[in-house]
C-alpha cells in the first residue's frame, strides 16, 4: 500500500519537518533539559511542568480528548473576519502554508494566511525555569495589516491528579494577579505552596483575560473562543473556576514589515518568609528578574544560540559517518536525542504516559542511563545515587520513585526480582564511560533513611546476593511479582477486574515461579561484576560470585533449555512456560536475548539454535514479536500478559525494547547480517520511509510497541518516546554494531556488521581524549585483525586511554 507522507528529515538542521498538520497522531517534541519541561505537539498542543509532571503541573492538559490533542499554547490571529492559528489548531482554518520543525529541544511552527506569516519558536533556555515563545509576524502582502492577537494558556491547579478529579474544591481555589503585561497564577499560594507561575509578553497589551469561561464562553470551544470571535478582550479577573492567561495585542504591519514578540511562561519559587510583597500580593522580584533576562529578541536569540551550541557539543561526543544516511541520522541525531528524553522522564510524561502514574522506574532508569551516560556522566552519577537510595537492606528495592521527592513509591512497593541487577548494569556503564571508580565509595542510604548509609559497592553486592538468595527449585531465580516483563504475573492469580496485576500477589508463599530472563541477566551482569571486583583487587568476592555465575549457567543448561530455544520461566506450580510443550506462548524473546548475550551453552550450539528460532518463530516484517503463538485466552496462572488481545503489548506485540537483546546476542555470536536485518526493521528512519500512515506515531523516534504479526493491524505503533528501546538501540548500535565500546582502561573496538558494510569513521570523545576512528570491514562480519593507533600497531582490541587527540585505523 502506498503510504502518505507527512514530513521528512532535515539532517543539516537536525530537524524533522512536518508539512501537514493532520498527522495520523500528534507528533510531539520535548522542550527543556533539566528542571522546566514542556511537551509540544506539531499543532502546539501539550503542557509544561517543573521537575515533576504530577506535583508541579503548570498548564493543564486533557489526555485522550475528543478531538485528540486539544489544549496547549495557542495564538489566535484575527485578520478582518478570519481567525487562524499558526499551528492550524484549534481553529483549523485552512492555511496557505504550514510547517512544524521539531529540533533538538526546540520546535518552530510556521503558518501563513492571507499574506501574513506567523512563526513561533518554542524552547526552554538552559538553566531557566521558563518556556520562551518567540512569535515573529511578517506582512508578506502589499497592504497594511491590522491584526488582533490573542495568546492563550490554561493553568493547571498544580497537582495534575487532583486537578482532574476534586472539582468540589478546585472550582473555588483559583487565583490570579495581573501586573502590566504579566498574568500571574497563584492558586494555593496563600497557604502551603511557595511557587507561582506567570505568562508574560514583552510589549504593552491592550487587554487581557484570565477567566476561562469569560474568554471561551460556556458553549464555545477552543476553536471559537467568544472573546476572539468578537475581537474584544473582556479584562476578566478569575476568582475560582478555571484561571487562564490571555494577552490581547493590536498590531499594525506595513507591507514587508516584521515584528517579534517574546512570550514567556515562567515558574518561580520563594522562601517561606519572602512569599508576599504585601498582604495578598505575591512577591514578584524573581519573576521580574527572569523576565528581564529574556525580554528582547536579542536576549532570546542569544539564549537560543546557547541551546543549539549545547546540543552541538553533546551530539559531537559520538558521530559516525557511514555510506548510509538513514543509519547516520539515527545514530548522530535522533537516537541520542531520544536517550536524553528518556533519561529525563523515565516513563512519566508523554502522550501515552499521563505524568501522574509511574514516576521513575528502578529498572527503567538504570537502563535509560546507559543510553545517556556518554552525554553528561555527572548527571548519570547523581541518578545512580538517587536510584540506589531507594533500595532496601536485603537488596530488593522500590519499583518506582517520584522525581520531585526522590522517595520510593509505596503504592507499587517492590518485589520485582530483576530490579536489583539493573543497578549493576547502570553503575558499570557509568564507570566504564567516566573512569570514575570513586562512585563506589559514595555512602548511599537504604529507603532514603538517614543513618542507614553503606557504600554504593555494598549496594551492588547485595543486589547480586538478592538473586542468589531467591532461587527456586531448579536453582533458577524466583521471579517475584514479575521480572522485566511486568505482565508475566506468575504469583498473582486474579479473577477480580478491580485488582491491579502489578500489585496483586495472592499466593507468593511457596511459589516455584522462576525466570530464565533473570537467569540470563544475572549471568551477564554477574560476569561484569566479577570483572569489576578483579579490577578492584577484591579477589575473594570475585571468586565467590564467579561460582554463583557458573552455577547459574549450569542451572540454565540443565533446566532452562527446551531443545530449540531457552525456556521462559517456570510457573507457580513448576510447569514450563515458553516451551514446545505449551499450547500457546511456546517461545518468548526475553530469555533468548539474555541467555544468548550471556553465551550460555554457546559451545553446545544453544546460542545459535536460539537465535535461529527467533528468526523462525518471532521475526516478522516489522520486527520480532515478544512471544509466539500469541495467547488467545486469559490464563489465570499467567496474569496480564494474556489479558491483551493477540499481537498487542506484551502478548506478541513487537515490544521494541527487547529486540536489541537478541540483536546483541547476534553480535556477540558474530552474525552481523542477521543483527543488521533485525536492527533495520525497528530503526525509525527505515520505518519513516515506508510506513508513515500505518505506523501512526512519530517517525523520528522509537515507540515502545509495534503491533505484531497476530494483530489486526500489524506495524501500527503505540507508546512513542518513553521507552527503554531508546537506550537499547543506542547501546546496540554504538557498542555492538559499530563496535566502539567504553571499557575501564580504554575503548574496545569490536564491530559486528553486515558483510555489505563499507568503510566508516567514528569520532568519539571519551573522558579527556578524542578519537578519530576509521574502520575497514573488508567484507567481514566480525573480528578485528589489526588496530593502528597514531601510526603504531597495537596488541589486542582495546585502545589504551590517554588524553588528547588520537587517530585510529582498524582493519577487520
Ligand atoms: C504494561 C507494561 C507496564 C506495566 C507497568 C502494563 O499494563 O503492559 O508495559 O510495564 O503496565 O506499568
Ligand atoms: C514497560 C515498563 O516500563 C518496563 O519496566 C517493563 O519492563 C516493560 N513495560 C515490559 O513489561
Amino acid at each position: 500500500m502506498e503510504q502518505k507522507r507527512y514530513g521528512h528529515f532535515d539532517d543539516l538542521h537536525r530537524e524533522y519537518v512536518i508539512t501537514d498538520p493532520q498527522t495520523p497522531w500528534p507528533w510531539i517534541n520535548y522542550l527543556g533539559n533539566e528542571d522546566f519541561f514542556s511537551l509540544i505537539s506539531n499543532t502546539a498542543g501539550g503542557y509544561s511542568f517543573y521537575k515533576d509532571a504530577k506535583f508541579r503541573r503548570i498548564t493543564r492538559y486533557r489526555y485522550n480528548n475528543v478531538p485528540m490533542d486539544n489544549g496547549g499554547r495557542y495564538f489566535y490571529l484575527k485578520d478582518g473576519d478570519t481567525v487562524w492559528n499558526p499551528g492550524w489548531k484549534p481553529c483549523k482554518t485552512p492555511l496557505d502554508f504550514y510547517e512544524c520543525r521539531h529540533g533538538m529541544s526546540y520546535t518552530r511552527i510556521t503558518g501563513r494566511k492571507n499574506g501574513v506569516e506567523a512563526s513561533v519558536l518554542f524552547f526552554v533556555p538552559l538553566k531557566k525555569w521558563a518556556e520562551v515563545q518567540k512569535l515573529t509576524l511578517t506582512n508578506q502582502s502589499d497592504e497594511v495589516k491590522q491584526l488582533k492577537l490573542f495568546s492563550f494558556e490554561e493553568w493547571c491547579l498544580w497537582n495534575a491528579a487532583t486537578d482532574m478529579e476534586n472539582f468540589q474544591r478546585n472550582f473555588s481555589t483559583g487565583e490570579v494577579e495581573i501586573e502590566d503585561s504579566t498574568i500571574y497564577h497563584k492558586t494555593e499560594y496563600r497557604e502551603r505552596r511557595n511557587h507561582y507561575a506567570f505568562y508574560h509578553v514583552n510589549t504593552p497589551i491592550q487587554g487581557f483575560d484570565t477567566d476561562r469561561e469569560t474568554f471561551i464562553g460556556l458553549y464555545n470551544e477552543f476553536a471559537d473562543p467568544q472573546v476572539v470571535m468578537e475581537g474584544k478582550p473582556r479584562n476578566s479577573h478569575a476568582h475560582g473556576w478555571s484561571p487562564i492567561a490571555s494577552h490581547y495585542i493590536e498590531i499594525t504591519l506595513k507591507p514587508g514589515e516584521t515584528k517579534d514578540l517574546v512570550f514567556l511562561l515562567g515558574y518561580v519559587e520563594n522562601e517561606q518568609d519572602q512569599k508576599f510583597a504585601a498582604p495578598q500580593v505575591i512577591n514578584k522580584e524573581k519573576a521580574h528578574a527572569l523576565i528581564a533576562e529574556l525580554d528582547t529578541t536579542e536576549k532570546v536569540d542569544k539564549a537560543f544560540a546557547e541551546l543549539c551550541d549545547y546540543w552541538d557539543k553533546l551530539l559531537n561526543i559520538y558521530q559516525v559517518k557511514t555510506a548510509n544516511d538513514k543509519l547516520d541520522r539515527m545514530v548522530n541525531i535522533w537516537n541520542q536525542y531520544q536517550c536524553m528524553v528518556t533519561f529525563n522522564f523515565s516513563r512519566s510524561a508523554s502522550f501515552f504516559e499521563s505524568g501522574i502514574g509511574r514516576g521513575m522506574g528502578f529498572r527503567d532508569s538504570n537502563q535509560d542511563l546507559v543510553g545517556f551516560v556518554h552525554q553528561i556522566p555527572s548527571r548519570a552519577r547523581q541518578r545512580i545515587i538517587d536510584i540506589a537510595s531507594t533500595q532496601f537492606p536485603d537488596g530488593g528495592c522500590y519499583h518506582q520513585y517520584q522525581p520531585l521527592t526522590k522517595r520510593g513509591n509505596n503504592d507499587i512497593g517492590g518485589g520485582f526480582n530483576d530490579d536489583p541487577c539493573w543497578l549493576i548494569f547502570g553503575t558499570i556503564a557509568y564507570i566504564k564511560e567516566s573512569g570514575d571508580f570513586s562512585i563506589l565509595d559514595e555512602m548511599v542510604p537504604f529507603d532514603n533513611q538517614p543513618g542507614s548509609e553503606v557504600t554504593l559497592f555494598e549496594h551492588l553486592k547485595i543486589s547480586m546476593d538478592h538473586v542468589i538468595k531467591n532461587l527456586g527449585p531448579h536453582m533458577l531465580p524466583l521471579i517475584g511479582r514479575a521480572d522485566w516483563n511486568d505482565c508475566l504475573n506468575l504469583n498473582c492469580f486474579s479473577w477480580d477486574p478491580n485488582e491491579s496485576f502489578q500489585t496483586t500477589e495472592n499466593v507468593s508463599e511457596g511459589t516455584k515461579a522462576e525466570s530464565l530472563m533473570i537467569a540470563g541477566l544475572f549471568v551477564v551482569t554477574g560476569k561484569d561484576y566479577v570483572a569489576l571486583c578483579q579490577k578492584l583487587g577484591k579477589t575473594a568476592e570475585a571468586e565467590r560470585m564467579q561460582q554463583a555465575v557458573d552455577a547459574m549457567i549450569e542451572a540454565v543448561k540443565k533446566h532452562g533449555w527446551d531443545g530449540e530455544w531457552y525456556l521462559r520461566a517456570y510457573d507457580f506450580y513448576g510447569r514450563k512456560i515458553g516451551s514446545n510443550e505449551c499450547e500457546e506462548g511456546k517461545i518468548f524473546i526475553e530469555s533468548q536475548g539474555w541467555c544468548t548475550m550471556a553465551e550460555i551453552g554457546a559451545d553446545d550450539g544453544m546460542v545459535a539454535k536460539s537465535l535461529d528460532s527467533c528468526k523462525k518463530y518471532l521475526e516478522c516484517e516489522h520486527g520480532m514479536v515478544l512471544n509466539n503463538p500469541a495467547f488467545t485466552k486469559y490464563i489465570y496462572e499467567y496474569g496480564e500478559i494474556s489479558s491483551y488481545p493477540e499481537g498487542y503489548k506484551e502478548n506478541a506485540g513487537i515490544f521494541c525494547h527487547n529486540n536489541p537483546w537478541v540483536i546483541i546476542g547476534e553480535c556477540i555470536a558474530g552474525r552481523g547480517n542477521d543483527a543488521w536485518s533485525h536492527y533495520a526493521k525497528i530503526l525509525p528512519s527505515y520505518v519513516e520511509e515506508k510506513y508513515q500512515t500505518l505506523h501512526k506515531v512519530e517517525p523520528y523516534v522509537n515507540c515502545q510497541m509495534v503491533a505484531g504479526k497476530d494483530a489486526f493491524r500489524p506495524g501500527e505503533g503505540k507508546n512513542s518516546w518513553l521507552t527503554g528501546t531508546a537506550a537499547w538501540m543506542w547501546y546496540t548500535v554504538s557498542e555492538f554494531i559499530l563496535g566502539i565500546k567504553p571499557d575501564y582502561d580504554g575503548i574496545r573496538i569490536d564491530p559486528c556488521l553486515p558483510e555489505t558494510a563499507s568503510d566508516y569513521t567514528v569520532s568519539r570523545k571519551f573522558r579527556e581524549a578524542d578519537y578519530d576512528i576509521t574502520i575497514h570491514p573488508n567484507g567481514s562480519q566480525k573480528g578485528v585483525k589489526q588496530i593502528v593507533l597514531d601510526g603504531q600497531a597495537i596488541d589486542g582490541t582495546v585502545i589504551p586511554y590517554s588524553k588528547g587527540h588520537h587517530v585510529v585505523e582498524v582493519t577487520m
